[in-house]
């Protein structure tokens, strides 16, 4: 199962709001915290990016709409859901937001998709023990330094991205679902891209349901993306990407 991936930063964000539609802009002034806005601003962004990049592959049309013609609503539960001229476009979308930097995932609908970016930080014994499964916590246990960090951040990341493809987000307790690092921590073992992009391989537990996902550093950042299907993951091209 294809997924197109885009990261974007506050610096690619354009001044003017032209690009959101009205309903969004109306959305972004009913919001009255500063950091909520921008988080929400640069979400929206890059799902839009995500979406019209992805726009000829799965919906099959040469040229995508235009930014302000792609709303993006969030549904009941607040997974965001991709519309255009009031009709759900056949896209799944996911959004994350981290220290000034955003991330989506698009892939064709109908499928559960989840993605997440986190800051790679240290997390408390109490983080852990409280939000991790026993599993995950001999993980992070069997590492020290650095590569505690990272899997700390790995693993929670990779929950937050299954809670996404359930569309629970937090109201499941997060040790419903358990991480496992099938690829274990290196970074970029294995090849799982279309384009050459290289992540390391993950597994996501829930009860009796599995999800595959994929995970990548980017800078001072962990990528994930959790799938009901094996994801074949395709970095967006556009001019205000991220070099890697
Ligand atoms: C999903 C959730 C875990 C995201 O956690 P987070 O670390 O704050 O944020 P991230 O930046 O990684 O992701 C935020 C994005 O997740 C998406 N999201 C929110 N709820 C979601 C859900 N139920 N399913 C899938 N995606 C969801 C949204 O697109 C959101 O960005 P946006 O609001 O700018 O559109 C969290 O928002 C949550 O638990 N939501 C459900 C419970 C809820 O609605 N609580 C009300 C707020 S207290």
């Amino acid at each position: 199962m294809k997924v197109f991936w885009l990261v974007q930063t506050a610096a690619d964000l354009p001044e003017d709001d032209d690009w959101l539609a009205a309903e969004e802009r109306a959305r972004l002034q009913s919001m009255s915290v500063a950091k909520r806005r921008e988080d929400w601003r640069l979400g929206r962004w890059t799902a839009k990016r995500a979406v019209t990049a992805a726009w000829s592959e799965f919906v099959g049309e040469p040229e995508p709409p235009d930014d302000a013609s792609v709303v993006i609503r969030p549904a009941p539960d607040g997974a965001p859901e991709a519309y255009v001229q009031g009709e759900r476009a056949p896209l799944t979308v996911s959004i994350s937001h981290s220290a000034h930097n955003g991330l989506s995932a698009v892939a064709a609908r109908p499928v559960a998709l989840g993605c997440d970016i986190e800051e790679i930080a240290e997390r408390s014994d109490r983080f852990v023990e409280d939000y991790f499964t026993e599993r995950e916590r001999t993980i992070v246990g069997g590492v020290a330094g650095d590569e505690r960090a990272l899997a700390a951040t790995l693993i929670w990341s990779a929950k937050e991205s299954a809670l996404k493809a359930l569309r629970e987000g937090l109201r499941l307790d997060t040790r419903a679902v358990e991480v496992s690092l099938t690829g274990g921590l290196a970074r970029s073992s294995v090849n799982s891209g279309l384009t050459g992009e290289e992540w390391s391989p993950l597994l996501v537990r829930h009860g009796a349901r599995n999800f595959r996902g994929l995970w990548r550093t980017h800078g001072r950042f962990v990528l994930t993306v959790v799938a009901e299907r094996e994801p074949e993951i395709i970095r967006c091209r556009h001019e205000g990407g991220l070099p890697l």
